[in-house]
């Protein structure tokens, strides 16, 4: 690793996006938040960060999109709460490539944000242990814990509590990106209590991943509680499902709390139709698998 002495080098760092096999929301908190079972794995789609030692001791952020430049930037956010939980006088500048949506609900920001964490506790030897790198993660967003721990992961309470998973079978996929972005709150708010479960979708695929295998992959084994809600107040989320659908996709599940749609796929052959007709409908779209 290059020292964070020399400004001249870059530390890169690559952040994965994630997905949601399953959303279960059981209920709402008496904090506002809600309680959460879901199984969420990370894909091969990718955001990159360059650390860089800034000689004048400011921490700053420099994105290739300038809406993300501001001050709530999580990455940034990030450095400025570790450097200062742990005393540190060092500045940092970040360099963010970003591949991943924003306000996607592929978790792009909160990947940017926990690799942040996890490059400066070891490229400036700041000593956190792994328990308190998911405490400051959690401070920063809900999803910034499962990023820390990384791998298929059972995420419950508000989405802090992370219990690692054998790694899933792998999966090819078609990530579609409605031309919308949802902020998290919107949908949240708009579930009602017909929208909650007991958690059932997340513990029978926890239960099929810990026997090694999947489920037969359909809108029941997927569930995702927070995607009836989005596709009801958010045409062009619907719209892209029947685009995705129509394309030949057998099966189109929303990811987080969207507005971005994957399609499983076991094998390339069965996803590569698919995507030709995903491209020919002008979709903005990758097709990448489970990491
Ligand atoms: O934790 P984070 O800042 O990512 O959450 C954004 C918003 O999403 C919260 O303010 C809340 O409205 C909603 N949320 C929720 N329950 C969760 C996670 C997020 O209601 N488990």
């Amino acid at each position: 690793m290059q020292s964070p002495e020399d400004g001249e080098h870059a530390l890169f760092c690559r952040a994965p996006a994630k997905i949601n096999l399953t959303l279960d929301v059981l209920g709402k908190r008496a904090d506002g938040y809600h309680d959460l079972m879901s199984v969420m794995e990370p894909i091969a789609l990718y955001d990159t960060l360059a650390l860089r030692a800034a000689p004048d001791g400011e921490t700053r952020l420099v994105c290739d999109t300038a809406e993300l430049e501001g001050d709530d930037n999580l990455a940034l956010r990030a450095a400025r709460l570790v450097l200062a939980h742990t005393g540190c006088c060092r500045g940092v500048t970040i360099e963010l490539r970003k591949e991943i949506p924003a306000q996607g609900g592929l978790g792009g920001g909160s990947s940017d944000a926990a690799t942040t964490l996890v490059a400066l506790n070891r490229w400036l030897a700041l000593g956190l242990s792994r328990t308190e790198l998911i405490d400051l993660a959690a401070r920063l967003g809900s999803d910034v814990p499962f990023f820390i721990t990384g791998g298929t992961a059972l995420i419950e309470g508000r989405g802090e509590i992370v219990t690692p998973l054998p790694q899933a079978p792998p999966l090819w996929l078609i990530v579609v990106k409605p031309p919308i972005a949802i902020p998290t709150p919107a949908v949240f708010g708009a579930l009602a209590p017909g929208d909650y479960s007991d958690g059932r979708a997340t513990r029978d695929l926890v239960a099929a991943i810990r026997a090694g295998g999947l489920p037969a992959l359909s809108d029941a084994t997927l569930w995702n509680a927070l995607e009836p809600v989005v596709l009801r107040d958010f045409p062009a989320v619907a719209e892209s499902r029947r685009m995705l659908l129509g394309a030949g996709a057998p099966l189109a599940r929303m990811s987080g709390s969207g507005p971005t749609l994957y399609a499983p796929f076991v094998t390339l052959a069965e996803a590569v139709p698919v995507w030709r007709a995903v491209l020919q409908a002008g979709a903005t779209a990758w097709l990448t698998h489970t990491v």
